[in-house]
């Protein structure tokens, strides 16, 4: 198993000091950070253009993830690289010519990503899984932070992760909506690697940091638990 990976999604960060709170969940000691891209179109809500990303990209190192939630994705795929994201998730039930729209990604040098809303199946990507570096399983419907995380996605989870492993690649499966210190477990032992959270760590009344760490130890015992064995990497991060 890779070693879990926090993620978190800065859709609920204060939207008047995104450099800084980029800043504090990098003092937190996170995995990577996720941009969630909206346009209004493909869910109800607008959020960021690929200038908001370029001006935080020198509060952290760690790697930047564009998850476009929009229409035509394949438009805007060489400005968010561009501004600074190493991976660029897309969805399939927006993308009309999904195979070449992942190989534009990788041919810009960024890893290419497919994220699957809840309801579409695993077979929308089954054809193309060669040309893809990064699986992001929604277990909300995506367009806003603080919903309830999808437990029936648990299933999918656990059919992704033995896709996956199929391949014997190096593929994150990521799962991302409501995901909490109360939920991060389950989404770990039906065979998630991958943690996007929003909310849970914004609304912790320790601080990010604290959220990070509760993530982190919950994660650790539930991997415990489902293997048998302890676990030092997760607690250790990246
Ligand atoms: C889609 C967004 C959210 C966000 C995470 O709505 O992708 O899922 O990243 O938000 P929380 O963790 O608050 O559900």
């Amino acid at each position: 198993m890779r070693t879990p990976w926090i993620v978190p999604s800065v859709l609920n960060a204060d939207p008047g000091r995104l450099f800084d709170e980029v800043a504090r969940l990098d003092a937190a000691g996170v995995d990577a950070i996720q941009w969630d891209v909206m346009d209004g179109h493909f869910v109800p809500n607008l959020t960021f253009g690929p200038e908001f990303i370029k001006a935080c990209r020198g509060a952290t190192a760690v790697p930047y993830e564009a998850h476009l939630m929009i229409e035509e994705p394949e438009r805007w795929i060489d400005q968010y690289v561009e501004a600074g994201c190493e991976t660029v998730i897309v969805h399939p039930e927006v993308s009309v010519h999904l195979h070449r729209t992942l190989q534009e990604i990788r041919r810009l040098g960024a890893k290419a990503g497919v994220a699957l809303n809840p309801h579409t199946p695993l077979e929308a990507i089954r054809h193309v899984l060669g040309s893809i570096d990064h699986l992001l399983v929604m277990t909300v419907n995506p367009g806003f932070g603080g919903q309830a995380y999808i437990a029936e996605m648990e299933p999918k989870i656990a059919e992704a992760r033995k896709m996956i492993d199929a391949t014997g690649r190096d593929i994150p499966l990521e799962v991302d909506g409501g995901i909490s210190p109360s939920t991060i477990g389950a989404a770990a032992a039906a065979g998630a690697d991958t943690f996007v959270v929003g909310s849970a760590l914004f609304r912790d009344p320790g601080g990010v940091a604290a959220g990070v760490a509760q993530c982190r130890a919950n994660l650790a015992e539930a991997i415990e638990v489902e293997a048998g064995s302890p676990i030092s990497a997760i607690a250790g991060g990246k």
